[in-house]
């Protein structure tokens, strides 16, 4: 998190809801491409099973009822009929169809290599049908393919040598692998090939237009929660900030904040202006008890200082700047200790008052000599009182010269 700390609210959480959102965006763009991808490979199965199984239903009718025609129509070989009418099928679109064997007659019915595996995976596995998306030629493909097995009347020129027809012995002599099959077996199997190349393309294009109008919403949520969290929470928070080091700065209490919204920050608002009227209070009160203890000690006949606890002198009276022959400006700050013959009897007893709590020289009157500016000791009788002004205690000693 060292990686925000030095980053402002709105920065670290437009950074934090943007890679959030990003990674939303992403998982959910991803997974419309895999469906929609997953929709247009079913439908391309669908369409290449249903050629498939036309060629099939053809070929099977044409087996059935043909006998010796295509002695005098080759065009009535059911390979052939099927094949004519597979081409009439898929003409003028991307489509293709072949009737394809492991032991072809005719050469253009050779498989390729993709078709020889498959074809042994349905002669070894008995598999129903097979399908994948493969390249080809360059070309992304859907490649199906659905068996052909051998009934009893493809046997007529499928079966032995002896039985065959007479054109298809005269075309493949005895021996040639195309006979000898046995009802049920794998004879062959219709291959189709979809092109899925623009079906990609339109995926992808989905898939481009979707991020697009992602990164747009985006753009929109990061502006507005940025606009929203500075108006509601960073402009308001800076002002109290900037107010209170305005009242370090001036000691001035007096500022209050204008509550316009009612909710936390609007709370914070209110506890500043609260603290802001005690702070107000307290110090006035302060001035005005110094304002009469400064009178009060004026008109006393008695010289007084008061002094912290480390005695530095901060209120003293004119009778006590005429005792040290000072002025006010130049007794205040002056450490008290500095101006008494025994200084270092009075700072531990200021010190064991200050921890103790009790000293035998505070509250009783004592005997002192202390030194005015010139070096002159004057024998004074001196009695110190403790108060508490804030958190300090303040010591005030009263002294009367002993004439
Ligand atoms: C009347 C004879 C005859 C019948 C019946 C027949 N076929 Fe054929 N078959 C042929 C001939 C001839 C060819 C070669 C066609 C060509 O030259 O394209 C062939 C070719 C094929 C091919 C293409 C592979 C190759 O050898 O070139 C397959 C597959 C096939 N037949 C399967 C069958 C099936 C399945 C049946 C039964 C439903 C069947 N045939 C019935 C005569 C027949």
């Amino acid at each position: 998190m060292r990686l925000f700390s030095n980053r402002s609210v709105n920065t670290t959480f437009n950074i934090i809801s943007s890679l959030l959102l990003v990674a939303l965006f992403l998982a959910l763009a991803f997974n419309n491409y895999r469906r929609e991808q997953a929709l247009i490979i079913n439908g391309a199965v669908d369409n290449a099973r249903s050629i498939a199984r036309q060629i099939i239903v053809t070929r099977d009718y044409i087996s059935k009822i043909v006998t010796d025609e295509p002695e005098h129509n080759y065009n009535l070989v059911p390979q052939v009929v099927a094949t004519k009418i597979a081409q009439q099928l898929t003409s003028g679109s991307r489509y293709y169809v072949r009737q394809v064997s492991l032991r072809y007659r005719n050469p253009s019915n050779r498989p390729d290599s993709f078709e020889t595996n498959q074809l042994t995976i349905f002669r070894d596995v008995k598999a129903q049908e097979t399908w994948q998306v493969a390249n080809q030629n360059g070309e992304k493909a859907l490649r199906f393919m659905l068996p052909m097995k051998a009934d009893q009347s493809c046997l007529a020129c499928h079966g032995s040598y002896d039985t065959a027809p007479h054109f298809v012995q005269v075309r493949f002599p005895r021996g040639h692998f195309s006979y000898g099959y046995k009802v049920g077996e794998v004879i062959g199997a219709v291959s189709v090939s979809v092109p899925m190349n623009e079906l990609y393309r339109q995926i992808s294009s989905n898939l481009k237009r979707d991020l697009f109008f992602d990164g747009a919403v985006l753009i929109i949520f990061v502006i507005i929660t940025g606009l929203l969290i500075r108006k509601t929470i960073l402009t308001p928070v800076k002002a109290v900030a900037t107010h209170i080091s305005d009242v370090a700065r001036t000691g001035n209490f007096s500022t209050r904040l204008d509550k316009t919204i009612n909710n936390e920050i609007g709370e914070l608002i209110n506890s500043f202006n609260e603290l802001m009227s005690e702070l107000d209070r307290k110090t006035l009160q302060r001035i005005e008890s110094e304002d009469r203890y400064r009178n009060f000690i004026e008109i006393a006949q008695s010289p007084i200082i008061t002094f912290m606890a480390d005695g530095k002198i901060v209120i003293s009276n004119q009778k006590a700047e005429r005792l040290f022959g000072l002025t006010k400006e130049e007794l205040l700050g002056q450490s008290v200790f500095d101006f008494m013959e025994n200084g270092e009897e009075l700072r531990a007893a200021v010190e064991d008052y200050y921890s103790a709590g009790t000293s035998k020289l505070i509250g009783t009157t004592t005997r002192q000599k202390v030194r005015d500016v010139c070096g002159q000791i004057i024998e004074v009788e001196m009695v110190i009182s403790v108060s508490q002004s804030d958190q300090t205690q303040m010591f005030s000693a009263i002294l009367r010269a002993v004439k």
